[in-house]
């Protein structure tokens, strides 16, 4: 039976490595999950999303899984898992598990497997071909690239062939169109499951179906190569349907989906209920508003009308069809309130709260990640050396390679890096942040955690965490803000993001100045008599009409019919 317990739910992601290290060992633990679970639950959260915890070498830090049934050492045992798994249900906490399938760990036993004998079953398991030769020289098979630089193709020791990987050279992606994979999908599925989690958040799911034969991508730009063949591609909803039907569908579960770049008829199909896909993908398209070409690495000039145009365009799109997510960060971007040419020094308290009001009072559910509700900033990397993600060291050697200056090429590296969201959790002032009792941290601290940290958010008269805890309990009480239609106004406006959610008559009204300047803006006539719910400056007042909005002022509405 499917309560879609989901459409209400807020969700909180936490990246194991760096929330909470109880052992002191350097790595974030479940151990110390376990202990902030209260204050998780108090900020208003209703589900967890735990990036990996499954055993894995960790060549891209848990989304490379050399085994789907075990927990990975560092953070604990199965045991412990099953705790916290008890410890979140306790507190009315769901539990959605990371799901990487579209590809294993080269450390995976299937593909030791594989490469152990040319006549292995597990071969098919993966997608190998043979070299090409050209002029003597042995060519990958395509001239695909990985989204994390260079050839998409590793060779095989001693072969004339390769096999694909999207992404590290140690994360081989999976043949999808080999039936028995899929079974061991779902059966992996089942596992967890029957275990009682909650749901699953499926990592680049929509990669996964290629179209074959495999060819050459004659496009222009070399960073896209491949991606006409591997994105939504020709049997992905058909999958989609099989997992559904064979395991998602026997649960009361949730599924978000991660997607890369999905064309916007595919996204709608992948959410639309009647489908039976997924009942939720990602959206990332504002989040490119500060960045050139779709490229992390490139700054641009923020342009606010592309935010809102990525923002608002799944909402509408998916309303009334399937349901939508709302998200600012996750464990691959740096840190919102660093962004968007906010001056963070000086308006932390009031963007990082403008930013949530606009983005989570939106049709959808919201995705908080962990440090956000403090307003966790970027952290200050001085070198290449503190930046631990492999993908920050493919870009620095790919830009360096082609005579860019390493400080510039170091500066675009540390704009853009996923290194920024996984410094450790800062939760108070004492060594380490309180994230552990003074192990040297995986990855560095960020050094401003004497500045921000939990305890002195909560301290403050400005504490952006009871603020959240205000905005999430304004989602949850009111349908409007729940299954509200979504009407979008000052849709050409550089400064201002405002729009109306309207549920059988009541009637919610978002405003916010996205700018460092105060802005005057025509309130709709509707407001005039509305309660204000929600503010982060104080004195707000719809009453004349007119509203000069401070910087980074952001304000809700109530009408009631
Ligand atoms: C998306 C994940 O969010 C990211 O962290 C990972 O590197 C890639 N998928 C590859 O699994």
């Amino acid at each position: 039976m499917k309560t879609e317990w989901y459409k209400k739910a807020i969700v909180y992601q936490i990246y194991p490595f760096s929330y909470c290290d109880a052992n002191n060992d350097g790595w974030g633990d479940i151990e110390g999950i376990i202990s902030k679970l209260d204050y998780i639950r108090e900020l208003g959260a209703t589900a967890i999303w735990f990036s990996p915890l499954y055993q894995s070498p960790d060549k891209d830090y848990g989304y490379d899984i050399s085994d789907y049934r075990a927990i990975d050492e560092k953070f604990g045992s199965m045991a412990d898992f099953e705790r916290l798994l008890n410890e979140c249900h306790k507190r009315d906490l769901k539990v959605i598990m990371d799901m990487v399938v579209n590809h294993t760990s080269t450390d995976h036993p299937w593909f030791k497997a594989a490469m152990s004998s040319p006549d292995s079953p597990y071969r098919d398991y993966y997608i190998i071909r043979k070299g090409r030769r050209k002029r003597g020289k042995l060519l990958p098979p395509t001239n695909w690239v990985s989204s994390f630089t260079g050839s998409a193709w590793a060779r095989i020791e001693n072969t004339d062939e390769y096999y694909l990987h999207l992404f590290c050279k140690e994360q081989a992606d999976l043949n999808w169109d080999n039936p028995r994979v899929r079974q061991e999908i779902v059966d992996i599925l089942n596992f967890w499951l029957e275990k009682g989690v909650d749901g699953f958040r499926f990592d680049v799911f929509n990669v996964s179906s290629k179209v074959h034969p495999l060819k050459d991508d004659k496009g222009l730009f070399n960073f896209l190569k491949g991606e006409k063949y591997f994105v939504d591609g020709p049997h992905m909803h058909e999958y989609l349907r099989e997992l559904n039907e064979k395991a998602l569908s026997h649960f009361d579960s949730y599924t978000v989906g991660e997607s890369y770049h999905p064309s916007p008829e595919n996204a709608r199909e992948y959410v639309r209920a009647e489908n039976r896909e997924l009942d939720t993908i990602f959206n990332f398209a504002h989040l490119d508003a500060d960045n050139a070409l779709g490229l992390k690495f490139i700054p641009k000039r923020f342009d606010l009308k592309q935010f809102k145009r990525g923002l608002f365009a799944p909402q509408l799109a998916h309303h009334g069809e399937g349901w939508n997510t709302l998200v600012l960060e996750n464990h691959d971007t740096p840190r919102s309130v660093s962004r968007f040419s906010i001056n963070t020094r000086k308006f932390r308290y009031e963007a990082s709260t403008m930013l949530a009001t606009l983005t989570f009072l939106g049709f959808g559910i919201p995705f908080i990640y962990m440090g956000q509700e403090i307003g966790m900033t970027n952290s200050r990397f001085r070198h290449m050396d503190e930046l631990k993600d492999p993908v920050s060291h493919f870009v620095y050697d790919l830009l360096t390679a082609h005579f860019m200056p390493k400080n510039l090429a170091f500066r675009m590296v540390r704009f853009g890096a996923r290194d920024h969201a996984r410094v450790p959790m800062q939760w108070d002032d004492s060594t380490n942040a309180g994230f552990n009792h003074g192990a040297k941290p995986w990855q560095c601290m960020n050094p401003n955690y004497r500045e921000i940290n939990v305890k002195k958010d909560l301290d403050s008269d400005r504490s952006i965490y009871r603020y959240y805890q205000k905005l999430l309990s304004i989602k949850k009480n009111h349908p409007a803000a729940i299954y509200g239609r979504v009407d979008e106004y000052a849709h050409d406006d550089r400064r201002i993001v405002a729009y109306s959610r309207e549920y059988e008559g009541n009637r919610l009204f978002v405003v916010g100045n996205f700018s460092k300047r105060p802005v005057q803006y025509r309130l709709p006539g509707w407001t005039k008599y509305a309660e204000t719910l929600l503010e982060n400056y104080g004195g707000f007042s719809a009453e004349s009409g007119t509203v000069t909005l401070r910087p980074y002022e952001a304000a809700v509405l109530e009408v009631k019919r």
